[in-house]
């Protein structure tokens, strides 16, 4: 008879709706490893219908000093999620006290607060962040896919798109913090941008090292926030292409697209307009085709060469659950999602804001 592993002892820190809809449905996948200790959020019905998912035992706190003042010995690691503006205060107090944390993206509003959470860094108190989408099957074939020289060759352009509702998103709320750019960090590409500029960097191993943007900074937007943003980039490998963001799509809850050319093959996203990120089809040189209109039949959908390739998927929230308590087990830091492998993009959101501030090309910063 094989032992039960004995349960990682966490606490969810900011339980609104992604901490709700997706991180306990992740937790609660894997009752061995995991065991919810606390919850905490100073709005306290958020807290009370997250503590309701993990049983009577989970405790309930409205802020963190009391939480750990009570159970602070308890705990392996905390789960933030919550407003951006309390990553850093909140990533810092845990950090201090020896405990790893997971932190939703994006991991800071900006460069000098990423550095901050660096310098707290110990060996076992450690940010794993929470660009989940680095946990996705699909992305890890795209990687293997993009960074073959036979079948992708060199990456030549790409475009981006990320869409949400926000009048939908927001429920029409005109106070809700993802509107105000000190707390949100900024705009569309902060707050969701954030994850295509991330997973573009994963797929093709290249940072961004220049920008141009412009925005526009409509209502009900405040401190800065960019309502939408077309933006113009080059990256280390020498691969170029845009960005197309926007709030503001009537009647699109939120789409995310990718298309990529590199010198022998093409990756596209093709989500019907209103689809979450669409399925992904790619076509490779390989065998070569000279006949243009033969060219019209030979894309492939990946999603059957990804289920071969990674026969197990999981839930992208899950898998960086796991990657997230095997650090804390082996007292290390994750593999993926350090902060230093989320440097270059924070500091191309960084750049960004800047470039739409100035209507200059704005380069970005470097990890010295
Ligand atoms: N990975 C994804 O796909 C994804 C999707 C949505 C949101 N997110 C991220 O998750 C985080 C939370 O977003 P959300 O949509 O759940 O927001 P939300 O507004 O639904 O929930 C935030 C919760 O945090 C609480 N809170 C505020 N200040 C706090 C503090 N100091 N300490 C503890 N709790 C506090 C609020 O009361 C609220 O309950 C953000 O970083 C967001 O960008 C990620």
């Amino acid at each position: 008879m094989t032992t039960p592993p004995s349960p990682t002892h966490i606490a969810f820190v900011g339980c609104g709706g992604i901490a709700y809809n997706q991180h306990a449905k992740a937790v609660l996948s894997f009752p061995d490893e995991f065991k919810v200790v606390a919850v905490c959020d100073p709005t306290r019905p958020n807290a009370e219908k997250l503590a309701e998912r993990f049983g009577s035992e989970t405790a309930i706190f409205e802020s963190i000093e009391e939480m750990y003042d009570a159970i602070g010995t308890e705990l392996h690691g905390v789960v933030l999620t919550t407003p951006h503006d309390a990553h850093l205060p909140g990533g810092l107090f845990f950090l201090e006290r020896g405990i790893p944390v997971l932190i939703e993206k994006p991991v800071t509003l900006n460069l000098a607060e990423l550095k901050q959470l660096q310098a707290a860094e110990t060996a076992g108190a450690f940010v794993q962040v929470g660009q989940m989408q680095r946990f996705d099957p699909e992305a890890w074939w795209l990687k293997d896919f993009v960074q073959s020289a036979e079948r992708f060759g060199r990456p030549i352009s790409f475009d981006l798109n990320i869409w949400q509702n926000i009048h939908g998103y927001t429920r029409g709320n005109s106070d809700h913090w993802i509107l105000n750019g000190k707390k949100a960090g900024g705009g569309i590409c902060t707050s969701v941008g954030v994850h295509p500029l991330d997973i573009l960097r994963f797929i093709t191993g290249q940072d961004f090292v220049e920008v141009t943007a412009k925005g526009r900074f409509d209502a009900p937007f405040v401190e800065g926030a960019e309502s939408s943003c077309s933006a113009l980039f080059e990256m280390s490998g020498g691969l170029t292409g845009t960005l197309h963001a926007s709030y503001q799509p009537p009647r699109i809850p939120y789409a995310q697209r990718l298309v990529l050319f590199g010198e022998r093959g093409s990756l596209f996203q093709n989500n019907k307009i209103g689809d979450y990120a669409g399925p992904y089809t790619m076509v490779s040189e390989d065998p070569h085709i000279d006949d243009f209109m033969a060219m019209f039949g030979n894309f492939t959908p990946i999603a059957e060469e990804v289920k071969q390739a990674y026969p197990e998927k999981s839930n992208p929230f899950a898998l960086q659950l796991i990657h997230f308590r095997e650090a804390i087990l082996e007292d290390r830091k994750p593999e993926e999602n350090t902060l230093e492998k989320n440097f270059n993009t924070i500091a191309v959101l960084e750049a960004i804001a800047k470039s739409m501030q100035s209507g200059e090309t704005v380069k970005v910063e470097t990890l010295s």
